[in-house]
């Protein structure tokens, strides 16, 4: 039942004390009771309405009510009780201002028993892991690291690089090209870059020899994707540049570099082979690290090396005289090799991953095996 004044009859000070500690009491639970803006002005209004609120209420049916000689103590009593009400009224709007600015909700506390969030430790990528260890492997040798635009020029990614304009590699089958360049010559068109090979022009264009440098990053092609093709994936180029460079350098350098990431017992082998900005090319095979390059694994042929005991890795060269030609090198007088290898390919092999595609689908599962 809510509270409503009382009309007195007995005006002896136990019965005002007692009226007055009713008031009180219903004063207080209505307060506590407010727990919105829009409770508070039916409560303030209860309260303090000029007509017919609780506060004018008391100065009719006591006050007024009150016989003469007794109307003195009655209205200290009411004065006394106003100076109640008011403060609790404007109590009660301060403590719901203050919750809605904290954000509390009425009757909400704080709950210490709730679990804390667990925050997962991240770790490296494989890609990146495995990207950042083969840059590790040539910095050892005094490799500086240099990057390159994933926006390309036709230019930097084919024509500085000895390709022939037309190429297959050239061809939309291959490359993803920017839309709506018809307009522009040929060479500055611009395209998603199919290597890392154009950062070895970009790093000749602005550093004199003698250069020794790796170039990791990501590159594109058209390309459907399966359980071996991505059209996005990783490389790291590699190009040194000096007087006296020869392909034993090369394949000293390769030889070493396969066995710090396949480990000592590893075997290279140069096939030869092609590109456009090499000559000589080949391409670099290690003995298969998985039945030990015998090519029979358990009594059958292997089946990761095609039982022919090596593993095609990555391709490289003797950089090719005419790429000089582009970028101000003297040919006559300076020679280098360039090698260039595939991330996603060297991480399959080093963690027996059997399907390119688990590196971009974000599995968490996949992932964090690695961390
Ligand atoms: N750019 C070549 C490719 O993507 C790989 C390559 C081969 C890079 C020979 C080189 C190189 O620097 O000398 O297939």
């Amino acid at each position: 039942m809510p509270y409503t004044v009382p009309k007195l009859t007995d005006f002896s000070t136990a019965a005002l004390d007692n009226a007055a500690r009713e008031l009180l009491s219903a004063l207080k639970q209505e307060s506590e009771a407010v727990a919105s803006e829009n409770d508070w002005k039916a409560f303030r209004d209860r309260w303090m309405a000029r007509k017919n609120g609780i506060l004018t209420q008391l100065n009719d049916l006591w006050l007024k009510a009150s016989p003469g000689p007794g109307k003195r103590e009655v209205g200290q009593r009411v004065n006394e009780l106003k100076t109640k009400i008011e403060p609790t009224v404007d109590a009660t709007l301060a403590r719901i201002q203050s919750a809605a600015s904290s954000g509390k909700l009425a009757g909400e506390r704080l709950d210490i028993t709730l679990p804390g969030i667990r925050r997962p430790l991240g770790a490296e990528h494989p890609i990146i892991k495995t990207m950042n260890e083969i840059v590790g492997v040539f910095r050892n040798l005094g490799y500086s690291v240099e990057e390159g635009p994933e926006i390309e020029t036709d230019y930097y990614n084919f024509e500085a690089l000895n390709f022939p304009p037309n190429h297959p590699a050239r061809d939309t089958q291959d490359t993803l090209f920017i839309a709506g360049q018809d307009s522009k010559p040929p060479r500055d068109r611009l395209l998603l870059r199919t290597h890392t090979s154009p950062v070895q022009i970009r790093t000749m264009q602005k550093t004199k020899p003698p250069v020794r440098v790796v170039c990791p990053g990501k590159v594109h092609r058209n390309d459907a994707p399966d359980a071996t093709h991505s059209p996005i994936f990783h490389q790291v180029e590699g190009l040194a540049v000096d007087t006296n460079i020869t392909f034993c350098d090369l394949k000293g350098t390769l030889d070493h570099a396969m066995k710090a990431l396949f480990g000592s017992s590893v075997k290279t082998r140069f096939y030869p082979s092609f590109f456009p900005f090499t000559e000589p090319s080949a391409d670099v095979q290690i003995s298969c690290i998985f039945c030990d390059g015998k090519g029979v694994r358990d009594g059958a042929p292997c089946r990761n090396c095609k039982a022919s005991g090596w593993i095609e890795l990555l391709g490289c060269g003797m950089v090719d005289p005419n790429v000089y030609g582009f970028v101000d090198y003297d040919a006559t007088r300076v020679s280098g090799f360039a090698f260039g290898m595939g991330v996603e390919r060297i991480a399959i092999l080093k963690y027996g991953v059997d399907d390119i595609q688990l590196f971009f689908q974000g599995d968490i599962r996949f992932l964090e095996q690695f961390g």
